[in-house]
């Protein structure tokens, strides 16, 4: 197939990443690219931080799979790369080509949701769930799901949308916004992981807040029109000295305030936290926590009824 037909068949797919294939050929995003290369650079800035070589890596909701194919480029010794298709505007054909092209040897789920994880009976050195949570009706089942995934010693990467403009613990749930229909601000993030026992190692905003500009103190009212201003500038018009009219006038005068400085920006950011699997006494838990969880908690592991994992 020479070069033309193999771009053909590369631009009859809607693609949500970027790929440069090698040999000129290309696959282009087709919506928000700005927006998107600012997200993808926040998280290539981090994941360069991770050690891929000789890992086994699970790769959620990957969509064409970049960065499964990123993370064997790294060295990974295997990928699983998994999405739920029914869940995006596009089809897996974009990873399956993609695979094709790059030569790679990524496995495939394309029928994975994050819902049902635990039925891999697998876990993981690096687990990457980019992107994904902020679509989700449980965010906190997806990351329950996420830590049946993970043995000691498993590193789990979680990028998403989250807010600095609620109060502490708060979540934006808005069901009807299908591009984040849950926002959560950073600490109810790190509850909701911890809740899930992936405890947050380090975390990172792509737009940290600004800190509020300082107010400019209104000018202090003098008594410009005194004696003392009539003098100043009584001799510096017979000097006939302009600047020196303009100066004793500045002060009747005085220039402008500076404008007030620009609202602050929507108080939204990226936010990328990295978690390690945690095992003991919870304290985000006083009692039995939910979707099998209890097993990594010693408290609880061993009542009646509890199937340790
Ligand atoms: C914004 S894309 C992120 C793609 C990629 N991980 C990245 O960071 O560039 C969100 C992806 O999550 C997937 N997704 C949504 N709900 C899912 C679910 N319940 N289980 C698995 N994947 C899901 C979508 O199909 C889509 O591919």
């Amino acid at each position: 197939m020479d070069r033309a037909q193999t771009q053909a068949r590369i631009d009859a797919i809607e693609w949500y990443h970027e790929f440069d294939f090698g040999n000129g050929l290309r696959a282009v995003t087709r919506s928000d690219v700005e927006g998107h290369r600012a997200i993808w650079g926040f998280i290539e800035r981090h994941l360069a931080g991770i050690d891929f070589r000789g890992k086994t890596v699970l790769d959620i909701g990957c969509w064409d799979g970049y960065w499964s194919f990123y993370a064997e480029r790294r060295g990974a010794a295997s990928v699983l790369a998994t999405d739920d298709y029914s869940q995006n505007w596009a089809s897996a054909r974009g990873i399956y080509l993609a695979k094709e092209l790059l030569n790679s040897k990524v496995e495939i789920n394309p029928s994975q949701s994050v819902y049902d994880l635990s039925r891999l009976g697998r876990t993981f050195d690096v687990v990457l769930f980019l992107g994904v949570f902020y679509h989700l009706w449980s965010p906190y089942h997806a990351f329950a799901q996420i830590r049946h995934c993970c043995h000691p010693g498993t590193i789990v990467v979680v990028e998403g949308n989250a807010t600095y403009g609620l109060p502490a613990g708060g979540v934006l749930y808005e069901s009807g916004r299908t591009t984040s229909r849950f926002t959560p601000g950073c600490e109810a993030l790190d509850d909701l992981l911890m809740a899930a026992y992936l405890r947050p190692t380090g975390r990172e905003l792509l737009h940290p807040p600004v800190s509020p500009t300082p107010a400019i103190p209104a000018p202090e009212p003098t008594d410009r029109l005194g004696w003392r201003w009539r003098l100043r500038m009584a001799e510096a018009a017979l000097r006939g000295s302009r600047p020196g009219v303009r100066a004793a006038a500045e002060t009747l005068f005085p220039p402008a305030p500076p404008p007030p400085p620009a609202a602050p920006p929507k108080p939204d950011s990226r936010i990328f936290v990295a978690c390690e699997p945690l095992v003991g006494a919870n304290p985000v838990h006083p009692f039995r926590p939910p979707y099998g969880l209890h097993v990594y908690d010693p408290r609880f592991r061993d009542e009646p009824g509890s199937a340790a994992a």
